[in-house]
């Protein structure tokens, strides 16, 4: 007999304690890339806001800046998440806010371990012998705008986590990775993590839509603030060096260098450097 995904649409649906997110909820064990199925998706009205799409395994997995994201079979949530918002271009940011922060609960509730963001996008865990922030989740954001190009006609949250990735089989990236495994020494259900997560992504959307900024709470999860920090920007060629001193409402970073100029980073990888 063959066994039953531990993350099959049935198992799953068993678990949703959700209203609307991950209804429908479509589960395969390989594909190139959920962010790009669900982009064809999202072009049909049929595919409702909370559609969720998961994978075992993929075999093109897309991360930032045209980076890769792999993950042996079975071993992560690898997921994307069609919504619908409508909302202006610039409050898209609000997404991956959103997403970080369900990340970081879920994680807490389910293994106990105390999770943190790092700007922009990346979810981290204290991790090795040194105890160093480790990226254990990115988040990746593909939108679509309407035909007038002011407001968010769909976007695709792709989240992936690492749940019981052995160390041996980490990947070796910009931010040293972890998973819930080795940060916690102990595996992790997947089929319990999802819908925590799923939970708290709706809860987290709902209180947006209803007009909640979740620019303070996911600031204060920031492990970036404060710190000096060295940001690498897309198509630059230098960087720029100073203290992270804040996020503006739309999750910019504010980089004050040394000659007390302040920079606004829209988007980068961001090297942290001490207090
Ligand atoms: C990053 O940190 O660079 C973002 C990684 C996002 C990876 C997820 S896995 C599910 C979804 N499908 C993809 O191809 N990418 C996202």
């Amino acid at each position: 007999m063959v066994n039953e995904p531990e993350l099959s649409e049935a198992a799953v649906r068993a678990e949703l304690t959700t209203a609307w997110l991950g209804r429908p909820y479509r589960y395969v064990a390989s594909i190139d890339s959920t962010n790009e199925q669900m982009k064809a998706w999202a072009a049909d009205p049929a595919w409702p806001s909370g559609t969720v799409l998961l994978a075992d395994f993929q075999s093109a997995g897309r991360g930032r800046l045209d980076r890769r994201w792999d993950a042996p079979p079975d071993t992560a949530l690898l997921f994307s998440v069609l919504l619908r918002p409508g909302w202006p271009v610039n409050q898209g940011a609000w997404l991956t806010m959103l997403a970080g922060l369900a990340v970081v609960e879920a994680i807490e509730a389910i293994t106990g371990l105390p999770a943190q963001l790092k700007w922009p996008n990346d979810v981290v865990l204290a991790s090795g012998e040194t105890g160093e922030w480790h990226k254990v989740c990115g988040l990746l954001l593909d939108a679509t705008l309407a035909p007038a190009g002011d407001r968010l006609e769909s976007a695709i949250v792709g989240i992936g986590l690492n749940v019981n990735i052995p160390a041996t089989a980490l990947p070796v990236a910009a931010t040293p990775a972890t998973s819930l495994l080795v940060a916690g020494g102990r595996p992790v259900s997947r089929r319990a993590l999802l819908p925590a997560l799923l939970e708290r992504l709706e809860r987290h959307y709902e209180a947006a839509v209803a007009g909640h900024s979740p620019v303070g709470a996911w600031a204060a999860r920031l492990i970036t603030l404060d710190r000096h920090v060295v940001v690498t920007s897309i198509g630059q060629s230098s960087s720029l060096t100073g203290v992270a001193e804040g996020v503006d409402e739309w999750g910019q970073l504010l980089v004050r260098d040394a000659t007390g100029a302040l920079h606004t980073v829209a988007a980068g990888d961001v090297t942290l450097r001490g207090r």
